[in-house]
Protein backbone atom coordinates (compact mmCIF):
# COMPACT_ATOMS: atom_id res chain seq x y z
CA UNK A 1 0.00 0.00 0.00
CA UNK A 2 1.40 3.20 -1.30
CA UNK A 3 1.77 6.45 1.51
CA UNK A 4 -0.85 7.75 -0.88
CA UNK A 5 -3.69 5.02 -0.44
CA UNK A 6 -2.64 5.20 3.74
CA UNK A 7 -3.11 8.98 3.87
CA UNK A 8 -6.70 8.67 2.44
CA UNK A 9 -7.49 5.46 4.43
CA UNK A 10 -6.84 7.54 7.88
CA UNK A 11 -8.98 10.30 6.41
CA UNK A 12 -11.35 7.66 5.58
CA UNK A 13 -11.43 6.53 9.12
CA UNK A 14 -11.25 10.26 10.49
CA UNK A 15 -14.50 10.64 8.89
CA UNK A 16 -16.08 7.78 9.41
CA UNK A 17 -15.64 8.74 13.06
CA UNK A 18 -16.28 11.87 13.34
CA UNK A 19 -19.75 10.96 11.33
CA UNK A 20 -20.54 8.46 13.45
CA UNK A 21 -20.08 10.60 16.59
CA UNK A 22 -22.88 12.85 15.04
CA UNK A 23 -25.62 10.15 14.62
CA UNK A 24 -24.91 9.12 18.14
CA UNK A 25 -25.81 12.40 18.55
CA UNK A 26 -28.73 12.80 16.90
CA UNK A 27 -30.02 9.31 17.67
CA UNK A 28 -30.13 11.02 21.47
CA UNK A 29 -32.77 13.28 20.59
CA UNK A 30 -35.09 12.20 17.69
CA UNK A 31 -37.59 10.00 18.53
CA UNK A 32 -37.11 6.12 18.79
CA UNK A 33 -38.64 4.24 15.81
CA UNK A 34 -42.03 2.84 16.37
CA UNK A 35 -42.31 -1.07 16.92
CA UNK A 36 -43.35 -2.39 14.21
CA UNK A 37 -41.99 0.40 11.41
CA UNK A 38 -37.96 -0.77 12.23
CA UNK A 39 -37.45 -2.32 9.02
CA UNK A 40 -37.88 0.25 6.81
CA UNK A 41 -40.67 0.25 4.34
CA UNK A 42 -39.79 -1.89 0.89
CA UNK A 43 -37.40 -4.00 2.83
CA UNK A 44 -36.84 -7.23 3.27
CA UNK A 45 -38.34 -8.13 6.89
CA UNK A 46 -40.89 -4.91 6.82
CA UNK A 47 -43.92 -5.88 9.55
CA UNK A 48 -41.84 -8.79 10.16
CA UNK A 49 -42.43 -10.67 6.95
CA UNK A 50 -38.63 -12.13 6.34
CA UNK A 51 -38.42 -13.66 2.82
CA UNK A 52 -38.28 -17.72 2.45
CA UNK A 53 -36.00 -19.43 4.63
CA UNK A 54 -34.01 -22.26 2.71
CA UNK A 55 -31.00 -24.00 4.38
CA UNK A 56 -27.92 -24.00 3.04
CA UNK A 57 -26.92 -26.39 0.14
CA UNK A 58 -23.63 -28.24 -0.11
CA UNK A 59 -22.33 -26.21 -2.55
CA UNK A 60 -22.96 -22.78 -1.46
CA UNK A 61 -21.02 -20.93 0.36
CA UNK A 62 -21.37 -19.79 4.34
CA UNK A 63 -19.52 -18.49 6.82
CA UNK A 64 -18.79 -18.06 10.44
CA UNK A 65 -21.03 -15.44 10.77
CA UNK A 66 -24.55 -16.45 11.75
CA UNK A 67 -25.84 -13.16 10.65
CA UNK A 68 -24.27 -13.07 7.01
CA UNK A 69 -25.79 -16.28 7.12
CA UNK A 70 -29.33 -15.75 7.82
CA UNK A 71 -29.13 -13.30 5.58
CA UNK A 72 -27.60 -15.85 2.80
CA UNK A 73 -30.31 -18.61 4.01
CA UNK A 74 -33.17 -15.72 3.43
CA UNK A 75 -32.07 -14.70 0.15
CA UNK A 76 -31.45 -11.02 1.56
CA UNK A 77 -28.01 -11.87 -0.57
CA UNK A 78 -27.33 -14.07 -3.10
CA UNK A 79 -28.19 -17.94 -1.55
CA UNK A 80 -25.09 -19.48 -2.92
CA UNK A 81 -23.12 -17.19 -0.52
CA UNK A 82 -21.12 -16.34 -3.70
CA UNK A 83 -19.96 -13.43 -5.87
CA UNK A 84 -21.28 -11.45 -3.47
CA UNK A 85 -19.77 -7.32 -3.42
CA UNK A 86 -19.12 -5.56 -0.63
CA UNK A 87 -21.64 -3.02 -1.46
CA UNK A 88 -24.44 -4.96 -1.37
CA UNK A 89 -23.28 -6.58 2.20
CA UNK A 90 -23.09 -3.02 3.19
CA UNK A 91 -26.85 -1.79 1.95
CA UNK A 92 -28.36 -5.23 3.46
CA UNK A 93 -27.02 -4.98 7.07
CA UNK A 94 -28.25 -1.38 7.20
CA UNK A 95 -31.65 -1.97 6.80
CA UNK A 96 -32.14 -5.82 7.99
CA UNK A 97 -29.79 -5.17 11.33
CA UNK A 98 -30.25 -1.61 11.67
CA UNK A 99 -26.97 -0.43 12.38
CA UNK A 100 -25.53 2.53 11.54
CA UNK A 101 -24.28 4.05 8.32
CA UNK A 102 -21.12 4.22 9.60
CA UNK A 103 -20.56 0.45 11.18
CA UNK A 104 -22.38 -0.94 8.01
CA UNK A 105 -19.26 1.07 5.76
CA UNK A 106 -17.04 0.16 8.46
CA UNK A 107 -17.15 -3.44 8.84
CA UNK A 108 -17.36 -4.58 4.84
CA UNK A 109 -14.12 -1.68 4.06
CA UNK A 110 -12.29 -3.85 6.59
CA UNK A 111 -13.07 -7.32 5.06
CA UNK A 112 -12.50 -5.74 2.04
CA UNK A 113 -8.74 -4.79 3.13
CA UNK A 114 -8.30 -7.86 4.73
CA UNK A 115 -8.67 -9.75 2.00
CA UNK A 116 -6.78 -7.77 -0.29
CA UNK A 117 -10.01 -7.07 -2.39
CA UNK A 118 -11.07 -3.65 -3.60
CA UNK A 119 -14.35 -2.43 -2.36
CA UNK A 120 -15.78 -1.10 -5.08
CA UNK A 121 -15.05 -3.76 -7.89
CA UNK A 122 -14.03 -7.50 -6.43
CA UNK A 123 -16.73 -9.81 -5.21
CA UNK A 124 -16.09 -12.57 -2.80
CA UNK A 125 -17.75 -15.73 -1.11
CA UNK A 126 -19.00 -16.09 2.37
CA UNK A 127 -16.26 -18.53 3.50
CA UNK A 128 -13.31 -16.22 2.23
CA UNK A 129 -14.38 -14.09 5.50
CA UNK A 130 -12.99 -16.76 8.15
CA UNK A 131 -9.40 -16.11 6.94
CA UNK A 132 -8.02 -17.33 10.40
CA UNK A 133 -7.07 -13.88 12.53
CA UNK A 134 -7.95 -12.13 10.25
CA UNK A 135 -11.32 -11.00 11.72
CA UNK A 136 -12.21 -15.02 12.92
CA UNK A 137 -10.61 -16.09 15.46
CA UNK A 138 -9.77 -18.83 18.34
CA UNK A 139 -12.35 -18.76 21.29
CA UNK A 140 -15.28 -17.76 19.77
CA UNK A 141 -18.82 -18.25 21.48
CA UNK A 142 -20.00 -20.42 18.41
CA UNK A 143 -17.39 -22.70 17.42
CA UNK A 144 -14.33 -24.71 17.60
CA UNK A 145 -10.82 -23.16 17.04
CA UNK A 146 -9.76 -23.61 13.01
CA UNK A 147 -7.09 -25.86 14.68
CA UNK A 148 -8.79 -28.15 15.39
CA UNK A 149 -9.64 -28.80 11.72
CA UNK A 150 -13.26 -27.50 11.95
CA UNK A 151 -14.66 -25.55 8.98
CA UNK A 152 -15.41 -22.36 10.62
CA UNK A 153 -19.32 -22.17 8.99
CA UNK A 154 -19.98 -25.04 11.18
CA UNK A 155 -21.36 -24.15 14.13
CA UNK A 156 -20.67 -26.33 17.61
CA UNK A 157 -24.09 -27.20 18.85
CA UNK A 158 -22.80 -27.93 22.68
CA UNK A 159 -21.38 -24.38 22.52
CA UNK A 160 -24.97 -22.84 21.61
CA UNK A 161 -26.97 -24.54 23.70
CA UNK A 162 -24.47 -23.75 26.57
CA UNK A 163 -24.55 -20.38 25.92
CA UNK A 164 -28.08 -20.47 25.68
CA UNK A 165 -29.07 -22.21 28.89
CA UNK A 166 -26.61 -19.69 30.52
CA UNK A 167 -29.19 -16.97 30.29
CA UNK A 168 -29.91 -15.24 33.61
CA UNK A 169 -32.28 -12.07 32.48
CA UNK A 170 -35.72 -11.83 32.69
CA UNK A 171 -37.64 -9.40 30.46
CA UNK A 172 -40.24 -7.50 32.98
CA UNK A 173 -42.70 -7.15 30.85
CA UNK A 174 -43.80 -11.05 29.47
CA UNK A 175 -40.67 -12.76 31.67
CA UNK A 176 -39.42 -14.63 29.12
CA UNK A 177 -35.63 -15.69 29.23
CA UNK A 178 -32.70 -13.09 28.17
CA UNK A 179 -29.36 -13.60 27.89
CA UNK A 180 -27.33 -10.75 29.79
CA UNK A 181 -24.02 -8.66 29.25
CA UNK A 182 -23.51 -10.71 32.34
CA UNK A 183 -23.77 -14.05 30.59
CA UNK A 184 -22.13 -13.61 27.69
CA UNK A 185 -18.83 -12.23 29.61
CA UNK A 186 -19.06 -15.73 31.69
CA UNK A 187 -19.38 -17.95 28.70
CA UNK A 188 -16.66 -15.67 27.21
CA UNK A 189 -14.47 -16.53 29.96
CA UNK A 190 -14.64 -19.91 29.77
CA UNK A 191 -14.38 -20.41 26.02
CA UNK A 192 -11.32 -18.41 25.93
CA UNK A 193 -9.78 -20.16 28.88
CA UNK A 194 -10.57 -23.49 27.41
CA UNK A 195 -9.13 -22.76 23.76
CA UNK A 196 -6.29 -21.30 25.58
CA UNK A 197 -5.64 -24.53 27.55
CA UNK A 198 -6.42 -27.43 24.43
CA UNK A 199 -5.58 -25.66 21.35
CA UNK A 200 -1.94 -25.70 20.86
CA UNK A 201 -2.24 -23.20 18.51
CA UNK A 202 -3.85 -20.86 20.38
CA UNK A 203 -3.56 -16.77 19.82
CA UNK A 204 -5.88 -14.35 20.90
CA UNK A 205 -4.41 -10.53 20.06
CA UNK A 206 -6.62 -7.71 21.98
CA UNK A 207 -7.67 -6.72 19.10
CA UNK A 208 -9.21 -9.87 18.29
CA UNK A 209 -10.90 -10.18 21.83
CA UNK A 210 -12.45 -6.49 20.87
CA UNK A 211 -14.02 -8.39 17.43
CA UNK A 212 -15.15 -11.31 19.91
CA UNK A 213 -16.56 -8.98 22.25
CA UNK A 214 -18.39 -7.06 19.56
CA UNK A 215 -20.17 -10.21 17.71
CA UNK A 216 -21.22 -11.13 21.06
CA UNK A 217 -22.70 -7.76 22.02
CA UNK A 218 -24.66 -7.85 19.02
CA UNK A 219 -26.70 -10.96 20.67
CA UNK A 220 -27.48 -8.46 23.75
CA UNK A 221 -28.39 -5.52 21.11
CA UNK A 222 -29.83 -6.67 17.76
CA UNK A 223 -31.72 -9.61 19.54
CA UNK A 224 -32.08 -7.95 23.02
CA UNK A 225 -30.69 -11.43 24.77
CA UNK A 226 -34.12 -12.87 23.63
CA UNK A 227 -33.27 -16.75 24.24
CA UNK A 228 -36.77 -17.61 21.94
CA UNK A 229 -35.01 -15.51 19.30
CA UNK A 230 -31.74 -16.65 19.57
CA UNK A 231 -32.70 -20.52 18.93
CA UNK A 232 -33.45 -19.79 15.64
CA UNK A 233 -30.78 -17.77 14.72
CA UNK A 234 -28.31 -19.35 16.52
CA UNK A 235 -28.85 -22.93 15.79
CA UNK A 236 -30.26 -22.14 12.53
CA UNK A 237 -28.96 -19.14 11.48
CA UNK A 238 -32.79 -18.08 10.86
CA UNK A 239 -34.69 -15.09 11.26
CA UNK A 240 -37.43 -16.00 13.70
CA UNK A 241 -41.08 -15.28 11.51
CA UNK A 242 -42.58 -12.26 12.93
CA UNK A 243 -39.39 -10.77 14.55
CA UNK A 244 -37.93 -7.05 14.39
CA UNK A 245 -34.93 -6.09 15.48
CA UNK A 246 -34.25 -4.25 18.97
CA UNK A 247 -32.40 -1.45 17.79
CA UNK A 248 -34.77 1.36 17.27
CA UNK A 249 -32.93 4.19 17.22
CA UNK A 250 -33.32 6.27 13.51
CA UNK A 251 -29.72 6.01 12.44
CA UNK A 252 -29.04 2.94 13.66
CA UNK A 253 -26.86 1.53 16.14
CA UNK A 254 -23.71 3.36 15.66
CA UNK A 255 -20.08 2.21 16.66
CA UNK A 256 -20.34 4.81 19.56
CA UNK A 257 -23.03 3.06 21.27
CA UNK A 258 -22.15 -1.09 20.53
CA UNK A 259 -18.99 0.30 21.93
CA UNK A 260 -20.89 0.85 25.19
CA UNK A 261 -21.84 -2.60 25.28
CA UNK A 262 -18.79 -4.07 23.92
CA UNK A 263 -16.76 -2.67 26.90
CA UNK A 264 -18.94 -3.61 29.32
CA UNK A 265 -18.51 -7.09 28.31
CA UNK A 266 -14.69 -7.01 27.84
CA UNK A 267 -14.64 -5.66 31.19
CA UNK A 268 -16.40 -8.55 32.65
CA UNK A 269 -14.32 -11.05 31.01
CA UNK A 270 -12.66 -13.38 33.69
CA UNK A 271 -10.86 -16.18 32.22
CA UNK A 272 -9.05 -16.81 35.23
CA UNK A 273 -12.02 -18.08 36.71
CA UNK A 274 -12.21 -20.91 34.25
CA UNK A 275 -8.55 -21.48 33.93
CA UNK A 276 -7.89 -24.71 36.53
CA UNK A 277 -10.72 -26.49 35.32
CA UNK A 278 -9.92 -25.83 31.41
CA UNK A 279 -6.40 -26.81 32.63
CA UNK A 280 -7.57 -30.12 34.00
CA UNK A 281 -10.17 -31.01 31.61
CA UNK A 282 -7.34 -30.63 28.70
CA UNK A 283 -4.94 -32.93 30.69
CA UNK A 284 -7.40 -35.39 30.84
CA UNK A 285 -8.57 -34.99 26.91
CA UNK A 286 -12.27 -34.12 28.89
CA UNK A 287 -14.28 -31.76 26.58
CA UNK A 288 -15.14 -28.93 29.05
CA UNK A 289 -18.47 -28.78 26.19
C1 LIG B 1 -19.86 -7.15 6.83
C2 LIG B 1 -20.22 -7.35 8.05
C3 LIG B 1 -19.76 -8.51 8.88
C4 LIG B 1 -18.64 -9.29 8.74
C5 LIG B 1 -17.54 -9.19 7.68
C6 LIG B 1 -18.67 -10.28 9.80
C7 LIG B 1 -17.74 -11.27 10.00
C8 LIG B 1 -17.73 -12.17 11.04
C9 LIG B 1 -16.71 -13.17 11.28
C10 LIG B 1 -15.48 -13.41 10.41
C11 LIG B 1 -17.06 -13.85 12.41
C12 LIG B 1 -16.27 -14.97 13.12
C13 LIG B 1 -15.56 -14.39 14.33
C14 LIG B 1 -15.04 -15.47 15.27
O1 LIG B 1 -14.06 -16.15 14.95
O2 LIG B 1 -15.63 -15.63 16.36
C15 LIG B 1 -18.31 -13.31 12.87
C16 LIG B 1 -18.98 -13.78 13.96
C17 LIG B 1 -20.17 -13.27 14.41
N1 LIG B 1 -20.86 -12.20 13.86
FE1 LIG B 1 -20.41 -11.20 12.16
N2 LIG B 1 -19.80 -10.08 10.56
C18 LIG B 1 -20.50 -9.02 10.02
C19 LIG B 1 -21.69 -8.48 10.48
C20 LIG B 1 -22.36 -8.93 11.57
C21 LIG B 1 -23.62 -8.38 12.04
C22 LIG B 1 -24.37 -7.23 11.36
C23 LIG B 1 -23.96 -9.09 13.16
C24 LIG B 1 -25.18 -8.98 14.02
C25 LIG B 1 -26.36 -8.70 13.61
C26 LIG B 1 -22.93 -10.09 13.39
C27 LIG B 1 -22.94 -11.02 14.42
C28 LIG B 1 -21.98 -12.00 14.62
C29 LIG B 1 -22.02 -12.98 15.70
C30 LIG B 1 -23.10 -13.11 16.78
C31 LIG B 1 -20.87 -13.79 15.57
C32 LIG B 1 -20.47 -15.01 16.42
C33 LIG B 1 -19.44 -14.67 17.45
C34 LIG B 1 -18.81 -15.86 18.17
O3 LIG B 1 -18.95 -17.03 17.77
O4 LIG B 1 -18.11 -15.61 19.17
N3 LIG B 1 -21.99 -9.96 12.41
N4 LIG B 1 -18.69 -12.28 12.03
Amino acid sequence: MGPFSIVSRIFLDIGVFSWDILLTLSNLVRRKLRIGHVTPHGHPGYGGYWPEYKPPKETDSRCSCPALNAMANHGIIPRSGRNISFAEVERHIRTTYNFSSTFCSFVPRFAARMLKKDYSEDLFDLEELDLHNGIEHDGSLLRLDSAFKQKQSTKHTPFIEELLAAATGRDRKDNSIILTTKDVSRMLSKRRAVSRASNKEFSLSSFHKIFGSTNAATLVTVFGGRVDDLHSFLHDERLPKGWELHIRQPHGMTLMQINKTVLEIERGVRERDWAEAAREAAQFDKALV
